[in-house]
This record gives C-alpha cells, sequence and structure tokens, in this order.
C-alpha cells in the first residue's frame, strides 16, 4: 500500500514485507513540525543520531546521548499518523552486552512510542540483533559505513571495495538470520548493495548504495540544503532552504536597520479597527 493511501503506521512486518516491491520511502526527521511534512509520503521516518551533527552542531554521532534520542523520538511521535517511527540507539548504548542493548531499546519504544530501533553492526551484533528481537523489539541493523565506528573504520570512506564486499555480505546475512526486519546500507558500491539486496530476504535501504535496493533513505536537513557544512556524493539536494533562510534572515536585518520592519499592517492603532 502507498504511503499517501494508508491511515495507519506499518508494522516492522509490513516493512519486511516490502521486500522487492515498490521502494520503501524514508527520511530521517528531528522535530514535530518535519515529520509532520513527511507523514503522508514516507513508510518509515528514522530518527538517526545524525541529529547531533545536523541540530546540535556535533562533529561526529558519537555525542549523542539517550535522552537525546528520546527527547526527539517523543517530538516525531508527535507529528507521525501514518508512517512508522524508527529510532536509532546512541552510541555506547548497547554494544556492552544483549542485556544492557534491550534495558535501552525498552526505554526507548516505552518512552517514544517507536515501533522499531535500528543500531549499527554486522556479524558481531547478531547476537544481540536476536537478543532484542526474541524480547519484542524489533530491530533494524546497518551496515557498510556506519558512523559511530568512524574512528576505527579510519574515516567516512566507502565500506566493501573488492574482497571486503565478502564480508558486508557475511553481515548482511548475520544481521538478517538473527531477526533484523531490514537492513540499511551505507556507502557501498553499488554492484555490492545490489548483490546484498539479491542475498537477503530482508529489505535493504540504501544510502549511498543503489537505485537497486528495496528503499532508501536521506538526511532530510540534506536533502532540503539546510545543513550545508558539507555535501557526500550521494546527497541529492531537491531544495535549497538554507541559501532561502539566509536571504530571508539578510533582509529582515536590513529593513530592521532602515526601520522598513514593521510597517504598518504590522503594528496596532490606539483603537480597534471598526470602532469610533
Ligand atoms: O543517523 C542517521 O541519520 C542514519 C541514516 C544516515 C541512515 O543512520
Amino acid at each position: 500500500m502507498s504511503a499517501t493511501a494508508r491511515k495507519t503506521a506499518p508494522l516492522p512486518d509490513d516493512i519486511r514485507a516490502m521486500k522487492g516491491g515498490t521502494p520503501i520511502v524514508s527520511l530521517t526527521a528531528y522535530t514535530t513540525p518535519m515529520a509532520q511534512l513527511m507523514d503522508a509520503h514516507c513508510d518509515f521516518v528514522l530518527v538517526g543520531d545524525s541529529v547531533g551533527m545536523v541540530l546540535h552542531g556535533l562533529p561526529s554521532t558519537l555525542g549523542v546521548t539517550m535522552e537525546m534520542m528520546i527527547l526527539h523520538g517523543q517530538a516525531v511521535r508527535r507529528g507521525l499518523r501514518s508512517a512508522m517511527m524508527v529510532v536509532d540507539m546512541p552510541f555506547g548504548s548497547y554494544e556492552e552486552s544483549p542485556e544492557q542493548a534491550f534495558r535501552n531499546a525498552a526505554r526507548i519504544m516505552a518512552e517514544t512510542g517507536a515501533g522499531a530501533v535500528k543500531l549499527e553492526g554486522g556479524t558481531g551484533m547478531a547476537d544481540t540483533i536476536g537478543f532484542l528481537t526474541a524480547r519484542g523489539i524489533p530491530v533494524m541493523a546497518h551496515i557498510g559505513l556506519t558512523p559511530q565506528s568512524i574512528n576505527t573504520l579510519g574515516g567516512y570512506r566507502v565500506q566493501g571495495r573488492g574482497e571486503a564486499g565478502d564480508g558486508l555480505v557475511r553481515d548482511a546475512r548475520a544481521v538478517a538470520e538473527a531477526g533484523a526486519f531490514a537492513v540499511v546500507l551505507e556507502k557501498v558500491p553499488e554492484a555490492l548493495a545490489d548483490r546484498i539486496t539479491e542475498t537477503v530476504a530482508i529489505p535493504t535501504i540504501g544510502i549511498g548504495a543503489s537505485a537497486g535496493c528495496d528503499g532508501q533513505v536521506l538526511v532530510v536537513d540534506d536533502m532540503l540544503g539546510l545543513f550545508t557544512a558539507f555535501k557526500a556524493k550521494f546527497v541529492k539536494r531537491y531544495a535549497h532552504l538554507g541559501d532561502d533562510a539566509e536571504t530571508a534572515i539578510a533582509t529582515y536585518a536590513t529593513e530592521v536597520r532602515a526601520r522598513l520592519f514593521p510597517a504598518a499592517e504590522h503594528v496596532f492603532a490606539d483603537t480597534p479597527p471598526g470602532r469610533g
């Protein structure tokens, strides 16, 4: 069913069932108004830990906390009616043990109303994914470039080129077999993304991957041109709202200094119009 025709949010199993069909549409959101704008158009909305860089000015996602994810998850939830919400588990909230992951994932689900959580990692996270899904927590996996691991990956480079591709296929298989209902593939070669999509039985959600993936996700501030600190090759800017906002702010500043704002229509008379 298309996102526009849907009255209630899909469940993780509905997203899983979209494998091989019409591509799954997703964007990140961090606030209620943005969630409201995308609700009718997206199958799921991701409250990504990219919020740290995009809204809080952090240099990476490593400083993002549970409290930030919960606060933004609650805000996004209030803006959604027909799209499912997935909330990222922040760095340090799940890697220590399956029990730690369960405690924090359960808190995210209970306090935000998320339909699922997302966590980064492949074979190394398979046990944790199995532990969570066996206890009622739907998990979206995330492999390829996993930004929470930039310090061990050596930066934001393309993952899985050449022989390393086999490792990513193993990762995808492992998270699917562990019970993940979908897997994000970030910044991997197109042919590898297509191979993984053909190999696993769960939907692949590409970001810097391939149009052949079962779905796509982008950071909303990137695709709207609101986040302009840098632009990854895989980002398409569908609008330039950052430029528009700066022009508007500059015009406002000029008009205030020239006493052109507020104008007659923005100020109040001593007596209400139509009286005396
Ligand atoms: O945090 C995020 O926004 C993400 C997407 C880029 C997949 O994980």
